[in-house]
């Protein structure tokens, strides 16, 4: 059978990750769908960057949307970032051209992910976007393929790797914020623009995803409340730990009578709770439904490989020939749900 065709554009924490991945595990990728799969072209910003990996197999092409184009290529990975520019530009000439998408990119599917599934539905091809929700936390795929038997009420969880990173090394080890946060930049967790990070947007964007996909909703970011940790001391840590809690991070969704209420605030939980335990980088999502009743999923949030090994999920799953629609059913049959109001919480 025909090689899947690959072609990366973004070689930074997650793309070179994808590299290794697929060199050390391409038997297996291969034995699940019967095809293998080939990288075939790659494109960055800096051609002569040492990235611990051979490039000279592929294809280098100095702007990524004429990798988007190349007729070499049956699958355009995309993990340059940002929800316009470049990132969005690959997507959208993929798609265009009739080639499948995989990305990790969240901020592209909150801002433009519908219209990006509609032109994709046109297309015939698929966009694929497990690693854009907690890194390699397998959510999208039990949202979408696990649970068809449930309505799901609500979930929430810890949706940021760096946010939650910070939060620990400050509580346990007396860090300043300014510290954990160059900690998390030069690990890989952080985005290019961190403020993302700790302002929420990037657990908002998350969160939008994970909204559609559980209730059946068309993506609404906009709807969303968001507050981030920026503002968060030492002093609020040491109240909370002295009154019996943490605080954390946290994404919500949930259907009240009046629609969705999704909202990204910093939260106290009960430090014996399970959410409390959940520490560094890893990311955790609760699901409540009602067969399920309830499913708490936990892993690494964040990194180069944890992420990779999702976009390698992805890809494995475009060679078996087995890609999901991006929201799970076609665009047009989405609910438009109202916005529910914020409650006190
Ligand atoms: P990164 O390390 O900053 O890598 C970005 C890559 O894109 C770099 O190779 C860069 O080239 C290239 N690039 C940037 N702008 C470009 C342009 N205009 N034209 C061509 N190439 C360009 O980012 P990352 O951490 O790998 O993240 C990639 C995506 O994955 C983002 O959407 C991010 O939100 C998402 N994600 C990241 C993680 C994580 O833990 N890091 C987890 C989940 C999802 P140079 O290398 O030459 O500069
Ligand atoms: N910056 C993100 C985080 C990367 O820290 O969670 C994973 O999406």
């Amino acid at each position: 059978t025909r090689p899947l065709k690959v072609g990366i554009a973004g070689l930074g924490t997650v793309g070179a990750s994808v590299i290794r991945i697929l060199e050390r595990r391409n038997e297996t990728v291969t034995q699940r769908g019967g095809r293998s799969v080939e990288v075939m072209a790659v494109s960055a910003r800096d051609k002569a960057k040492d990235r611990g990996i051979d490039l000279s197999p592929f294809t280098w092409f100095d702007d990524p949307v004429d990798l988007a184009r190349s007729a070499d290529v049956d699958c355009v990975v995309e993990l340059v970032g940002g929800a316009d520019g470049a990132a969005f530009e690959v997507v959208q000439t993929a798609l265009s051209h009739g080639r499948h998408v995989v990305t990790a990119n969240k901020a592209l599917l909150a801002k433009h992910g519908l219209a990006l599934a509609k032109l994709a539905e046109s297309k015939g091809v698929s966009i694929s976007f497990e690693a854009s929700v907690a890194g390699g936390i397998p959510i999208i795929k039990t949202l979408r393929e696990a649970l068809p038997g449930n309505e799901v009420s609500r979930l929430y969880g810890i949706l940021n790797g760096t946010c939650n990173y910070i939060l620990s090394r400050m509580e346990l080890e007396g860090l300043t914020f300014q510290e954990c946060l160059k900690d998390a930049q030069r690990l890989g967790y952080a985005e290019a623009d961190p403020t993302f990070d700790v302002e929420g947007f990037d657990t908002a964007h998350k969160l939008a995803i994970l909204t559609s996909l559980a209730f059946g909703t068309e993506i609404d970011a906009e709807a969303i409340y968001v507050e981030g940790i920026s503002s968060i001391t030492p002093l609020d840590l040491a109240m909370a730990k002295e009154l019996g809690f943490r605080i954390k991070l946290l994404g919500v969704a949930e259907r009240t009578d009046t629609g969705i209420e999704q909202r990204v605030h910093p939260t106290m939980v009960p430090r014996t709770s399970s959410i409390a335990q959940v520490m560094g980088v890893t990311n955790a999502v609760t699901i409540d439904a009602d067969a399920v009743r309830e499913l708490t999923l936990i892993g690494p949030g964040a990194g180069g490989d944890a992420t990779a090994s999702a976009v390698v999920a992805d890809i494995a799953d475009l060679a078996a020939g087995v890609a999901q629609p991006l929201f799970g059913k076609p665009v047009d049959q989405l609910e438009k749900a109202p916005r529910a109001p914020m409650q006190r919480h």
